[in-house]
């Protein structure tokens, strides 16, 4: 009797441990604290500190896109402020121009307009104002040079569409129109001159391409940016580090890196770091490893010789 009795107490006592064991549990997982700001920012860590309005306004974006409404811009009317900051409000959450602190998402606010300021800009040859103030002074491709089909089994060409360069951060080709397209529930293989006629489509594209790894052992253009990876030692031997350098490496690879000081490069830093200057936070800030001279690429060009990758 006593003996069962006894058997009892001890079987309460190792249930009342394992309540204590599992509560303390929950207590110390405890979900971190999410804020809303908003249609900016809602649901996430990253809206409890500034956003992107808070130290990006309308006045700073046109002073660094003063002449994409320039006579001899080619998409007079079409990139705005707000198309921006409607695209950026879909990554806010997940931490871009939100992650660090004020300072670091200033600076990735410049580098990601960097990118694009670079890569829509007609400020070459005789351009008053200076050549760095034309960017975003195309949407897309003016001549282009071939069809950009290529033979793919999940994003096939369709009819009639055209996959030439358009956007923010230019794409080309069916495959990368399909993947985007995928990326932000826009169907841009069939629709791929969205990308050449709505602005925060377009915008949308290119935060999608900076914020997502191309390879899942990879990281993103993002991570590499404000911090959230690690080199391997693969990574070290090829020189790749984490800074600006290693943004151009994931967006261009060879085409841009491991080929020394060549303009290529260097126009994409100096957008970046006029727009630091413009923003006030000075080129001074722009950070390690600013440049990609001597990194081999993430993803190495095919060379024609060899036999065609799968996609
Ligand atoms: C918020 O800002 C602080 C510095 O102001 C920073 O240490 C912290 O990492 C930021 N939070 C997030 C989620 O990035
Ligand atoms: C542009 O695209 C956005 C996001 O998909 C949409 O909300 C908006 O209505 C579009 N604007 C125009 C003018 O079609
Ligand atoms: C490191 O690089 C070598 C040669 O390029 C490659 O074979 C290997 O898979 C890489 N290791 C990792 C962990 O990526």
């Amino acid at each position: 009797m006593g003996r069962s009795k006894s058997w009892i107490w001890a079987a309460l006592v190792v249930v009342m441990l394992l309540l204590v064991v599992a509560e303390g549990k929950k207590i110390f997982e405890k979900k971190e604290k999410v804020c809303d700001k908003g249609w900016e920012c809602k649901n996430s860590k990253f809206c409890c500190n500034e956003t992107i309005t808070d130290f990006f306004q309308v006045y700073q974006f046109e002073n660094l896109f003063s002449k994409r409404n320039a006579p001899v811009a080619h998409a007079v009317g079409f990139w705005d402020y707000q198309s921006f900051i409607l695209a950026a409000a879909q990554y806010e959450p997940l931490g871009f121009g939100t992650t660090g602190g004020k300072h670091m998402a200033m600076k990735e606010v410049a580098a990601f307009l960097g990118h694009v300021g670079s890569k829509t800009s007609c400020g070459y040859g005789v351009a008053t104002g200076g050549p760095l103030a034309y960017g975003l002074c195309y949407n897309h491709e003016m001549s282009p040079s071939q069809s950009y089909c290529a033979d793919d089994l999940k994003y096939p060409c369709v009819d009639g569409a055209e996959y030439y360069g358009r956007g923010a951060l230019p794409v080309y080709w069916n495959s990368n129109y399909g993947i985007i397209g995928d990326g932000i529930k826009v169907d841009l293989l069939n629709h791929p001159e969205y990308l050449e006629q709505n602005a925060t489509i377009a915008f949308k594209a290119a935060l999608w391409r900076w914020m997502t790894p191309l390879n899942k052992k990879q990281p993103s253009a993002h991570d590499v940016f404000v911090g959230n990876w690690k080199p391997t030692k693969n990574d070290t031997l090829s020189k790749r580090l984490p800074g600006f350098g290693a943004t151009m490496n994931l967006l261009y690879g060879d085409l841009v890196c491991g080929q020394g000081f060549v303009d290529s490069m260097n126009n994409v830093i100096s957008h970046y770091q006029y727009y630091l200057d413009l923003m006030g936070v000075g080129r001074e800030q722009s950070g390690d490893n600013l440049d990609c001279a001597e990194q081999v690429a993430f993803n190495p060009t095919v060379a024609p010789t060899q036999p065609a990758a799968t996609s």
